[in-house]
């Protein structure tokens, strides 16, 4: 694979960059999993997640890294955030930190940026103490499951995330720090 570390960068998100935030993660989102969810579910979970003043609160919030990662003209090119939470019931860790959101941007996909920002996480886990770290996938969402077993996430339980009013199963992965 061609280096492109050059070609973006990553960072930690500020109050400046809310806007574009909120815009980036709705639309991502949109991407992904519009095909798979009805237009009123979609709709209503956009509406519960994407408003500028909850990105404000995140971005401020230090229980929360926001990290963005932008190509070489400054626009957004993936983002992840990594959040203390404990894990899901039934799943016991020591320790855990969650990565709570990870997209990358289509033109992106496939071309190593991902990993990239997935060292950042690692990385930033491990500055807040974590020594496990646990993420929640649509079952149905066999990219993101294969990106994340190649960076050694295992599946350790499930939990349900609703989507607007669908009740969905995700995986529950984990990976030592
Ligand atoms: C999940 C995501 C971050 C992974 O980044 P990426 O750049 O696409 O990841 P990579 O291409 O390095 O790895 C994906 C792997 O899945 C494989 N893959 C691609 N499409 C696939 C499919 N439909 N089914 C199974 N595997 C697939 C790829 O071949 C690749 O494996 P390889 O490197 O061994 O060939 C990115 O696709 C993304 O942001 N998707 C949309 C948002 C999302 O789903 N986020 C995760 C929410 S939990």
């Amino acid at each position: 694979m061609n280096d492109i570390s050059n070609a973006f960068d990553i960072r930690s998100a500020t109050a400046d960059d809310v806007a574009a935030l909120t815009e980036f993660g709705a639309r991502t989102f949109y991407e992904s999993f519009a095909a798979g969810n009805t237009a009123e579910d979609m709709a209503k979970h956009l509406a519960s997640a994407w408003h500028p003043d909850l990105q404000n609160r995140e971005i401020l919030d230090a229980s929360i890294d926001t990290l963005l990662a932008r190509d070489s003209s400054g626009a957004l090119a993936g983002f992840a955030q990594v959040r203390d939470n404990v894990a899901p019931e039934g799943v016991a860790m020591s320790r855990p930190v969650e990565l709570w959101r990870f997209y990358v941007d289509r033109p992106w996909q496939g071309r190593g940026l991902a990993s990239t920002l997935m060292n950042a996480v690692f990385e930033r886990a491990r500055a807040r103490g974590g020594r496990e770290l646990w993420l929640g996938v649509w079952e149905r969402n066999e990219r993101a499951l294969a990106f994340y077993r190649k960076c050694g996430f295992e599946k350790v339980g499930q939990k349900i995330f609703v989507v607007g009013t669908d009740p969905q199963t995700d995986h529950v992965m984990r990976r030592l720090l």
